[in-house]
Parts: C-alpha cells; sequence; structure tokens
C-alpha cells in the first residue's frame, strides 16, 4: 500500500469515492457528506493496482485536536489493507503537524477497524446522520 497526501487534481476522485460509499451505499444526505472543512483538511488517498482511487479519509484540526473522518473505502476493495494504509497515513500528517492525539466519530460497525489501529471509545453511543457512532481516541505518535 502507498497511501499519500492528495493534491487537488485527485479531489473530483475522492468526492466520487465519498459519494459511492456515504450518499449511495449509506444513505447519508450528500449535503451532510460534502461540509465546509474539507477545503481546510489534509486528504489522503490509496490506489490499487490499477492506479484505481479506492480509499480515502481526511484530517482536521479542532482546538488543537487531531480529528479524523470520511474514511471511505470502495467496496470492491475492501478487506485488503487499504484502509488501514489511509489511517496511518493520517496519523503520520498528524504527527508532522506536531498532534500528540486523534480523536474520530467511529460508526459502531467499523468498530473493531479502529481497535486494531490502536483506538478505544470513549463515551455513549450516538446517532449522527441517521448511522450509530461513538468517539474513539488514540495517543500519538505511538506506531504510526
Ligand atoms: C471501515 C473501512 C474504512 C475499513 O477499511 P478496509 O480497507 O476494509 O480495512 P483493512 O483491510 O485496512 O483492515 C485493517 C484491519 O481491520 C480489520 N477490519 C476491517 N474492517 C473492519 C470492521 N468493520 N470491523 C472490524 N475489523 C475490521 C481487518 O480485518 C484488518 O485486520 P488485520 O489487520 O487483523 O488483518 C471500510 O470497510 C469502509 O470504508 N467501510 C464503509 C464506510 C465506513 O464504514 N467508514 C467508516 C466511517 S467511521
Amino acid at each position: 500500500m502507498t497511501a499519500r497526501l492528495a493534491g487537488a487534481a485527485d479531489r473530483p476522485e475522492i468526492a466520487a469515492l465519498r459519494t459511492r460509499v456515504f450518499v449511495e451505499e449509506q444513505g447519508v444526505p450528500a449535503e451532510i457528506e460534502q461540509d465546509a472543512h474539507d477545503a481546510g483538511a489534509v486528504h489522503v488517498l490509496d490506489r490499487d493496482d490499477d492506479g484505481r482511487l479506492v480509499a480515502t479519509g481526511r484530517l482536521l484540526v479542532r482546538d488543537g485536536r487531531g480529528v479524523i473522518g470520511r474514511m471511505a473505502v470502495d467496496a470492491s476493495a475492501r478487506g485488503a489493507g487499504h484502509g488501514a494504509a489511509v489511517l496511518a497515513e493520517l496519523h503520520r500528517q498528524a504527527v508532522l503537524l506536531g498532534l500528540t492525539e486523534v480523536e474520530l466519530h467511529a460508526q459502531l460497525t467499523a468498530r473493531g477497524f479502529y481497535e486494531r489501529a490502536g483506538y478505544a471509545a470513549v463515551g455513549d453511543v450516538y446517532q449522527e446522520a441517521g448511522i450509530a457512532h461513538v468517539t474513539m481516541r488514540r495517543a500519538l505518535p505511538g506506531e504510526v
């Protein structure tokens, strides 16, 4: 896996992948999926052997803490390490920004994925965009 920072030219492909995963597959309204945070976020991507963009995620800095979100892997490419590669690159980017902790709102179905990457759940389960979520955190650098 060679997850890397996205450039401006990658952004339409990232938007298309997120639309496929969140809007079409999960039923999240498009106006919620695309928000104002995208402009200031660090975006990461991964491609398959054919060069197809199959995974993405973003990092924001809020109140001095890293916030990871919009983790999406194309349905046809799941379970092949692309999500873990994107997450590891987001951690690396967070460390480069001097952050010592990252947080995310995990869909409950993805909780085990984040636990494998060193996250622990904090607080209660809540609904976001009609989907059950739990807040999770991990310290950095750890094993980035
Ligand atoms: C959740 C998601 C990002 C995981 O990406 P992925 O590329 O399929 O995951 P990987 O192949 O990198 O898996 C890394 C590890 O996590 C495990 N894992 C993957 N998805 C998991 C899940 N939903 N629950 C528990 N473990 C999971 C894998 O088995 C693997 O374990 P291993 O290291 O022991 O082999 C992807 O399934 C996805 O995009 N789902 C739909 C959108 C979504 O739910 N996004 C998350 C929003 S919070």
